[in-house]
């Protein structure tokens, strides 16, 4: 590494002016020759079968070239993954689901016929509520990704028997939606048997592996290309629906076909995440020790796959207790399958166990600081091993610092200004530092400069940028000899931007394809073949070889709010994140990853929640102006700042990931802070007006 190397420097986004001169093609951009525009036409019942498609009026629309459904689609290989079975059965398993796709010369001509399609149903009678007393309710095998269902420590019923002070809380939160700017979208095309995609993904190769097995092509015939995305937030981790819809229409009509969700169908049919019911019990000491704490979490999957949130996990690492228990219990309903949303579990569990702890606080009359400084460990209270790096620490005592924290009268509604009651609150805040297999080469040309390619995703978080940063410091040349690719499998092949491995296992990749053409370089001696030099490396053993020990990202947030006395009205004047996310490759990308988990944060707390119509089966608000996410004018002041953290052991450069842990603890931040400004505990997000109102 260059001394003044490219790695912690504030560059720009390097495809930043294509996307702000509206160069940068997205799934639906491509110039295609004959490219036609397919519309997806969701099912109006929730369960059931269908018995009738009437297809007439819709093939008569002008330019309208065909109606795919269950009785004329091409047949995929059944048992790669339900949830992408499309067209292939006149099953209905939840409404909203897919049944049929209208192929047209025009977006327009498609939408208008999409109208016409004619389905009729058998219904059957569905079920639609979760709730926390329903027989039904069952223990998965595991939660996701793999992690156990429950976990038990010690003996949870007597430390909480015998503890002084015993909290028994359940809390609630909504359904969420992803709502990434660029909805679900892909462009098929077929050639000589072979499959072309571009796809709105955050990640390729993972795709890749899944159409060639649903079309039942060798592996080489598909390439899937995602240059740039417009945001996913987990709702595109993988290969989704609309997806096989746009293959499925383009091999039926022999043409290239466009096939963009509307903003509607992405609320539900490509997932959401799961509403949840949680039990949180803290037994502790007067002085805030806890002795036992319980974590039982409630949520929903659907009748077409298992998907399993891990609700609870957070709550295994986060604080010291020797008597802990944690549970998962999940419902199948007649909805369609919850899926990835950013920190999956952590956000919701955190927002339960970080509210918890405030009210300990208060039962105990102990600073919410202070009692997590505490219940702060140096050891994973499960395993007993010690964290490779844990840094909660120095993220409360430096958030104290710069947020003002220090001299803060505990008691509620003790602050005001004028009608506004004032209030400060904070949270915890970790997410798991975790790294994946990937695969990268490094080129060097002749006239000095430099390509590393690796099928990283680039959602919008700056992935490109960072790489191209580690790959400069790694080749030891300025970086703007450098030139980056990712986003097509047609590169070496990587995972997902998922679960904030991303940046840590693709530098990882970048950094040891660097080395080693360094190396044949150095070997050479600057020799070069006329025809450059290109080297490729995986690092699938050293990550397969990577001891299994407790790896985190910490933080600590804080917010202050100001709650209309009159009227309820709660307004966010400022949020604080400090961060403890290991070695910062780009200060301006990471502040822009963590403000953005923090307003999402924010989001939660006070708007957004899918109000689920049980009767008929789906989000009465299921578009932007009904399902709301914070604007411009919610958003207050967001710093984010972070400290010294390092992890050594955990990839080459210490990257620990940071697309997650900005929304983990913020909501709960928000919600102690209303409780400290108007004395109310809300225990249901959103925290409206209307709840502080009736109490
Ligand atoms: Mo994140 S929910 O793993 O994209």
């Amino acid at each position: 590494m260059t001394p003044a190397g490219a790695v912690g420097q504030p560059y720009s986004r390097l495809e930043g002016r294509a996307k702000v001169t509206g160069t940068a093609r997205y799934a639906v951009e491509y110039p295609v020759d004959g490219v036609a525009y397919a519309q997806a036409v969701p099912a109006t019942a929730v369960r059931g079968t269908i018995t009738g498609l009437d297809t007439d009026a819709a093939l008569a629309v002008d330019g309208v070239l065909a109606v795919l459904h269950h009785g004329n689609a091409p047949r995929l290989t059944p048992g790669v993954d339900p949830e992408l079975f499309r067209l292939q059965e006149p099953t209905v398993h939840f409404r909203g689901q897919f049944v049929a796709v209208v192929v047209a010369e025009t977006i327009e001509a498609a939408r208008e016929a999409a109208r016409l399609v004619r389905v009729d149903y058998a219904p059957q009678p569905h079920h639609t509520v979760l709730s926390a007393q329903d027989p039904a309710l069952y223990r998965p095998d595991h939660v996701n990704p793999s992690y156990p269902t429950d976990v038990v420590a010690g003996d949870f019923d007597a430390g909480f028997a015998a503890a002084e002070v015993r909290l028994d809380l359940t809390y609630r939160t909504p359904s969420y939606h992803n709502s990434p700017m660029e909805p679900h979208a892909a462009t098929a095309q077929w050639r000589d048997g072979r499959l072309l995609v571009h796809d709105s993904i955050q990640g390729s190769s993972p795709a890749r592996e899944i159409l060639a097995r649903l079309f039942g092509l060798p592996i080489e015939a598909v390439r899937v290309v995602n240059t740039h995305v417009g945001g996913g937030f987990g709702g595109k981790l993988y290969c989704k629906v609309q997806t096989v819809l746009a293959a499925l229409a383009a091999r039926h009509v022999d043409r290239p076909v466009r096939l963009p969700l509307t903003r509607q169908q992405t609320f539900g049919p490509v997932g959401y995440r799961t509403p949840t019911i949680q039990r949180v019990r803290l037994g502790a000491g007067p002085d805030g020790r806890i002795d036992a704490v319980a974590h039982d979490a409630i949520s929903q999957t659907s009748m077409v796959t298992e998907f399993a949130e891990q609700t609870a996990v957070y709550t295994r690492n986060m604080y010291a207790a020797p008597n802990r228990r944690t549970t998962h219990r999940l419902l199948r309903l007649d909805v369609p399958t919850p899926f990835w949303m950013r920190a999956p579990g952590h956000t919701p569990g955190s927002f339960a166990l970080e509210s918890a702890l405030d009210e300990l606080a208060a039962a105990c009359q102990v600073d919410p600081v202070e009692l997590r400084l505490r219940n702060d460990t140096t050891v994973d209270p499960e395993s007993g091993s010690p964290f490779t790096s844990r840094n909660l620490a120095a993220c409360l005592t430096d958030g104290v610092r710069r947020f003002g924290w220090d001299g803060r009268d505990p008691t509620p509604r003790a602050r005001r200004d004028g009608r506004w009651l004032l209030g400060t609150g904070m949270a915890g805040s970790s997410y798991p530092a975790r790294v994946r297999p990937a695969t990268a080469s490094a080129a060097a040309s002749a006239d000095g400069t430099f390509e590393v390619r690796i099928n990283a995703a680039d959602i919008g978080t700056g992935a490109r940028t960072a790489l191209w940063q580690v790959a400069a410091d790694a080749l030891g040349t300025p970086p703007e000899r450098v030139r980056i690719r990712v986003g097509d499998t047609a590169l070496p092949p990587a995972d997902v931007a998922g679960g904030s491995t991303g940046l840590a296992s693709w530098s990882w990749a970048v950094v040891r394809a660097c080395e080693r053409l360094c190396d044949r370089l150095a070997e050479l001696r600057g020799r070069l073949p006329a025809e450059g030099l290109t080297v490729e490396v995986s690092i699938d053993d050293e990550v397969a070889a990577q001891r299994t020990l407790p790896r985190y990202g910490y933080g600590a947030q804080f917010a202050e709010v100001r709650v209309d006395s009159d009227t309820g009205e709660v307004r966010v004047r400022r949020l604080l994140g400090v961060f403890a996310v290991g070695r910062v490759v780009n200060p301006t990308t990471l502040r822009s990853q963590l403000i953005g988990g923090m307003t999402m944060g924010l989001s939660m707390a006070l708007h957004e929640a899918g109000l689920f119509d049980t009767r008929y089966g789906t989000w009465a608000n299921h578009d932007l102006a009904s399902y709301h996410v914070s604007s411009n004018a919610d958003v207050p002041a967001v710093e984010a700042y972070w400290v010294d953290d390092a992890d050594d052991q955990l990839n080459p450069l210490g990257v620990k990931g940071a697309g997650e842990i900005g929304i983990v603890g913020a909501a709960a931040a928000i919600a102690n802070a209303v409780h400290h400004a108007t004395g109310v505990r809300v225990r249901d997000l959103p925290v409206t007006l209307d709840k502080l109102l009736a109490a």
